[in-house]
């Protein structure tokens, strides 16, 4: 049972294939990724790309159709209990006794799980920076201020993974800063994996280490944020030519490319890297005459351009 997280010790969640089906709708489709220790990582996607019922499945509560999830070394297929007590989550709002204090909220939470300790009650309070507010009763707290304490819940079995949907909704731009400084604390030290979902592209950049882009239930890209983008083997090169349609009559014939569109003396192209100088030599046997050549680049900016329509919420 003990496979690829393995042969590297730091990957702490495993989805493979994973599909699920309702009905005849599939809502998760043939997605895979892997989330290592200490990795802040962003699920991002427009609304119904199927980050919630992503994470449902991660968190255990509902079933996956194909396909198969592991946390740290367990499948949550064949051992979903031990799999399921390293992960954290939050899914939809925690309810608290809002009548209670904070503090006596996850006391109340630590008589119910197993091995949880008033020292480590401290620990993860001070993690959110909750400390000063512990005594003070929950229908006094804000938003920011009720969902430490939701994460400070979640933290308290010592988790591998915390799942959080959405966190920042409805948290105020103070808040939602505030938010990604704990969480970078708390995935520092205590080597945690966080993963979040959210539509919104500049929070999941200044919050994680990599996001995982879905649309339609599908895996679109995976990228690191910060570092420079991979060389990709495809590349989408724009030419201007002497004559478009000479141009276009001479890559029908050239296997491995794919004619984009033209406009005017221009034509847009995709093709192996590998193939650039094959095309550019036959365009030039053809009596084709190139004044420029550049690259198309698709940043995770464009993608998103495209799911909103050009209206950048955020
Ligand atoms: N139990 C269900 N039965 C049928 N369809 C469902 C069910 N749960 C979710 N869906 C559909 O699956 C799609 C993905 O839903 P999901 O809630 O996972 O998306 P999401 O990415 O979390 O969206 P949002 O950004 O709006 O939260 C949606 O079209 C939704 O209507
Ligand atoms: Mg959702």
């Amino acid at each position: 049972m003990k496979t690829a997280t393995q042969a590297n010790g730091s990957i702490v969640l495993q989805l493979d294939r994973v599909t699920k089906r309702i009905g005849n709708k599939t809502i998760v489709n043939d997605l895979s990724f892997t989330m290592s220790k200490g990795e802040i990582v962003g699920l991002l996607g427009p609304n119904g790309a199927g980050k919630t019922t992503t994470i449902r499945m991660i968190v255990g509560l509902i079933s996956m159709t194909e396909g198969d999830i592991r946390i740290r070394d367990y499948s949550i297929k064949d051992n979903f209990e031990k799999a399921i007590r390293h992960v954290g989550g939050i899914i939809e709002n925690p309810e608290f006794y809002s009548y209670m204090t904070g503090m006596d909220n996850l006391k109340q939470f630590m008589r119910m799980s197993e091995g949880v300790t008033e020292a480590r009650i401290k620990e993860v309070t001070k993690l959110v920076g909750l400390e000063l507010a512990l005594d003070k009763k929950v229908k006094t707290y804000s938003l920011g201020m009720r969902q430490r304490l939701g994460i400070a819940q979640a933290l308290l079995h010592n988790p591998s993974i915390l799942i959080l949907d959405e966190p920042t909704n409805g948290l105020d731009p103070a808040g939602i800063r505030e938010m990604r400084g704990y969480m970078k604390e708390i995935a520092e030290k205590e080597g945690l994996a966080i993963l979040v979902s959210s539509h919104l592209l500049s929070e999941m950049e200044q919050m994680c280490n990599r996001v995982v882009v879905v649309q339609e239930g599908k895996l679109v890209t995976v990228r690191s944020i910060g570092e420079e983008k991979q060389s990709e083997p495809q590349v989408t090169l724009s030419l201007q030519v002497s004559d478009v349609e000479l141009t276009e009559q001479t890559l029908k014939g050239q296997a491995g490319v794919k004619l984009e569109g033209t406009a005017n003396d221009r034509i847009t192209i995709t093709l192996l890297h590998e193939e650039v100088p094959t095309v550019v030599k036959a365009l030039s046997n053809a009596g084709v005459g190139i004044y420029r050549m550049e690259e198309q680049k698709t940043t995770l900016e464009d993608q998103f351009m495209k799911w909103t329509e050009g209206n950048r919420i955020a």
